[in-house]
């Protein structure tokens, strides 16, 4: 059987991977199965390249197909930011709380509140690389709502939908969230080839 390792150290990046994942064929491991501790590197200034920078550092530890995950927040009316730097905004690494924050302050009394999650998946197979986008379109309400999710979820309603990524049910926003659909272009790639 094939042998994927998640290469991300976000739990819930983790869960909605898996709860989407639909190939019998490839068993996934989190990077603890893998035997992988401490921080993955990232450190470049696009979503590609820190997907790509995780996949294979995973894979030159594990000799194991690795997937790395990037994702970030786009503002339009924060020209793109937070972005790439969506984890660390505020300033320290995945504080979610801070990170919300800042971008609330930010978009106090801005009437453009359209945003955009995106996240590249980078797919290391040793030969060759393959990246697997998905993006979601949305906008930022003024005050958080909700408790599930994690990140910049309770602040992020996407178009055609009244609750935030937060306030839904996980299968709701599995069912459309930005890394889905990326997860679904990966597992097409995984059916044909
Ligand atoms: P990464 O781990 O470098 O990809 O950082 C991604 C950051 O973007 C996370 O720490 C979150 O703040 C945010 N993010 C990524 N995906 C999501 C999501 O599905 N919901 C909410 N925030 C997300």
């Amino acid at each position: 059987m094939m042998e994927l390792v998640l290469a991300t150290n976000n739990p819930k990046k983790v869960t909605e991977i898996r709860a989407r994942w639909g190939n019998d064929a490839v068993r996934l491991f989190t990077l603890q199965e893998a035997g992988i501790t401490g921080e993955l590197p990232e450190t470049h200034e696009t979503l590609r390249e820190n997907a790509l920078e995780k996949a294979q550092y995973v894979y030159e530890r594990t000799g194991k197909w690795s997937l790395g995950d990037d994702s970030g927040l786009e503002i339009e009316a924060l020209d793109g930011r937070p972005g790439v730097y969506s984890a660390r905004y505020a300033g320290e690494h995945g504080n979610a709380e801070a990170n919300m924050q800042k971008v609330l302050s930010e978009m106090e009394g801005v009437s453009n509140r359209r945003a955009s999650f995106k996240t590249v998946l980078a797919l290391e197979t040793g030969d060759v690389s393959y990246f697997f986008e998905g993006e979601i379109q949305g906008m930022i309400i003024p005050e958080k709502r909700g408790t599930g999710g994690f990140g910049y979820d309770p602040i992020f309603v996407p178009d055609g939908y009244t609750q935030t990524f937060a306030e839904m049910d996980p299968e709701e926003k599995n069912a459309i969230s930005h890394r889905s659909l990326a997860v679904d272009k990966l597992l097409e790639f995984l059916k044909n080839s």
